[in-house]
């Protein structure tokens, strides 16, 4: 059975320790406050204060702790890593910074989102070693792979990983939109959710136009509403959005 170190398991790092435990990989997993370690042994990794004692035992490690934590936990496993692979998720931290923190071992940089949870994760990674196959089996279990060069990291963090966050945020404006129209609150949860889940399995089969012509009679409820955002420029203001996001990436690294 393989080992994964997740070193600063917060949102992300146990999203993708879940993901490896689904997939039957054992799970080491470390966070900042000591003190809660019983919170990650309730998820079913093997908990550890020690990011070198967890690096240590794994076949692979992921870091995902903040960016600006990233040299003090490379500078803690450094010396136990040698030939191993390490993967890092922190956004805008490059691959030349991992080799200069991290010499003796086989980096890579990955774009996962919390999609990880459900084995739905865009994930990007960059990098390339003898165990590049290792790597991929581990973040399959999150989700997609998809090797890309490292230049394209910051449109994959503004797309993929902000990707959630920037629906959820449509998701919201959704949901006022159902309140305002007398339902529920928990009714307009379910529906909002299972509109957003739907739009999704549905755009595995079909491209979105497709999907956009499929529903909009000619007459029809949603050709009006189809209008009335190209109007407002709905679509233009979500493109400026998602751009900001890929800019905002770009200018961290
Ligand atoms: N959230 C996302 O959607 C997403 C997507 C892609 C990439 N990322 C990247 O993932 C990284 C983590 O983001 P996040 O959202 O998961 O943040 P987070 O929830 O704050 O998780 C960070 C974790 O690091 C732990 N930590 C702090 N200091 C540590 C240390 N010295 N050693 C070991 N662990 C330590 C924290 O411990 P405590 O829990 O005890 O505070 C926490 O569990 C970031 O670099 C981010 O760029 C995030």
């Amino acid at each position: 059975m393989p080992v994964l170190a997740v070193l600063g398991a917060g949102r992300m790092g146990r999203a993708l320790g879940l993901a490896a435990l689904r997939c039957g990989w054992r799970v080491v997993a470390t966070r900042g406050r000591c003190d809660r370690l019983e919170e990650l042994e309730r998820l079913g990794f093997e908990a550890t204060c020690s990011n070198r004692e967890a690096a240590s035992k794994a076949d692979v490690v992921i870091i995902a702790v903040k960016p600006w934590l990233v040299e003090r936990v490379a500078g803690e496993i450094s010396g136990v890593v040698k030939g191993k692979p390490v993967v890092s998720i922190a956004a805008g931290v490059s691959l030349e910074k991992l080799r200069s923190l991290l010499p003796d071992a086989e980096v890579y940089r990955a774009m996962p989102n919390l999609g990880a949870l459900y084995g739905l994760s865009a994930t990007a990674v960059a990098g390339s070693g003898p165990s590049k196959k290792l790597v991929e089996e581990l973040l399959a279990c999150a989700g997609e792979v998809f090797w890309i060069d490292e230049a394209l990291m910051p449109a994959w963090t503004g797309l993929a990983g902000s990707g959630p966050g920037i629906l959820a945020g449509l998701a919201d404006a959704y949901m006022e939109a159902c309140i305002a129209s007398g339902l529920a609150r928990e009714a307009c949860s379910r529906l909002v959710a299972l509109v957003f889940e739907a739009t999704g399995r549905l755009l595995r089969d079909k491209r979105p136009a497709e999907l956009r012509d499929d529903v909009a009679t000619p007459g029809g409820t949603t050709i009006e509403g189809l209008v009335e955002l190209e109007r407002r420029g709905g679509r233009a203001a979500l493109i400026d959005a998602l751009l900001a996001a890929v800019r905002k990436a770009g200018r961290l690294g």
